[in-house]
């Protein structure tokens, strides 16, 4: 399936894969002359990190802007229409668009969608959805990265529930990080969480470090990997994302070859942020208040 994608201002610097020629295809996935993966590291600081800083938090602005045009009847088009004309209102690039070969500016993930929804004029929001939105820019040579998920209308109180439980699951992660401390702790509070919650965990996608590159090392996965001796460092930035199921963690694929459903159909939830390791713990360079906290609060009302 090819589509035309939509256009980002010349001016505006693009990643390496959405350079003319690159096909999606990022250069830190390319081999060097002995085969070998060229693995880029970040270790953030100076002005990197102020960069980070600034990309990060246009991320977060853009995903605020997309998420208050959540609401009954409004296509996930119309959300990607939204995405992809605050990231240019930035100066940033939609870092989505084209990367390995995906067709639009955000992700829109509804219901038993886990990750990866590609935005349809088809689909429109029903009362009753969950929808995540998960927003990444280009912007300053860093790449920001964050989601949420909302509420559309009125969903049901599981669906209430489980989309609380996936921000607490990953706030409590983001609060164990600091330097020395291993990688896996990260996963196995997230799983210990869902298994006393009676939720599973996915396990085919994972978070992961960010920076110049969208997707590199370190692999943040959210269940338990017993024998992932990683240790977490000053100077890291990357994202901790976890998607929780009602059901079991098993997914599935549409043809599209990006939208990831429960096998079971069971609801998914998730929620991203991007952190910088600091000295004495987490820096949430995507923070802001959740927007679903805001729903609950006026659906009690
Ligand atoms: N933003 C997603 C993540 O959290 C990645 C989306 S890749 C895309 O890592 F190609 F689907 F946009
Ligand atoms: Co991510
Ligand atoms: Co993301």
């Amino acid at each position: 399936m090819s589509q035309i994608l939509r256009e980002v201002p010349a001016e505006i610097p693009r990643p390496d894969y959405a350079q003319p020629g690159a096909n999606g295809i990022p250069k830190s996935v390319q081999r060097d002359a002995f085969g070998r993966r060229k693995v880029v590291r970040n270790f953030m600081k100076g002005e990197d990190l102020v960069r980070m800083r600034k990309a990060c938090k246009a991320a977060r602005e853009v995903l605020e802007e997309v998420l208050a045009a959540v609401k009954p009847g409004v296509s996930t088009e119309e959300l990607d229409i939204i995405a992809h004309n605050a990231c240019i209102a930035r100066g940033g690039y939609p870092s989505p668009l084209g990367y390995r070969g995906f067709p639009k500016s955000l992700c829109t993930s509804i219901n038993e969608v886990i990750c990866h929804g590609i935005p349809d004029a088809q689909r429109i929001l029903q009362d009753g959805d969950i929808i995540n939105c998960d927003v990444t820019i280009y912007l300053d040579g860093m790449h920001g990265d964050c989601s949420e998920t909302v509420f559309v209308g009125t969903p049901s109180p599981e669906a209430q529930k489980l989309v609380d439980f996936t921000y607490r699951s990953l706030m409590s992660a983001i609060e164990i990080v600091r330097p020395g401390k291993k990688l896996n702790e990260i996963g196995k509070l997230i799983s210990k969480m869902s298994k006393t919650a009676g939720y599973s965990v996915v396990r085919d996608f994972s978070g992961h470090g960010i920076g110049p590159v969208f997707h590199m090392p370190p692999h943040v996965v959210h269940y338990y990997e017993r024998s992932n001796f990683s240790v977490i460092k000053e100077g890291m930035t990357f994202t901790i994302e976890p998607m929780i199921n009602i059901g079991e963690f098993y997914a599935d694929m549409l043809d599209d070859g990006w939208t990831a459903l429960t096998l079971d159909r069971s609801l998914s939830a998730q929620f991203e942020h991007t952190i910088y390791v600091g000295k004495k713990g987490a820096e949430i360079l995507t923070m802001g208040e959740p927007v679903y906290k805001k729903q609950l609060s006026l659906l009690e009302q």
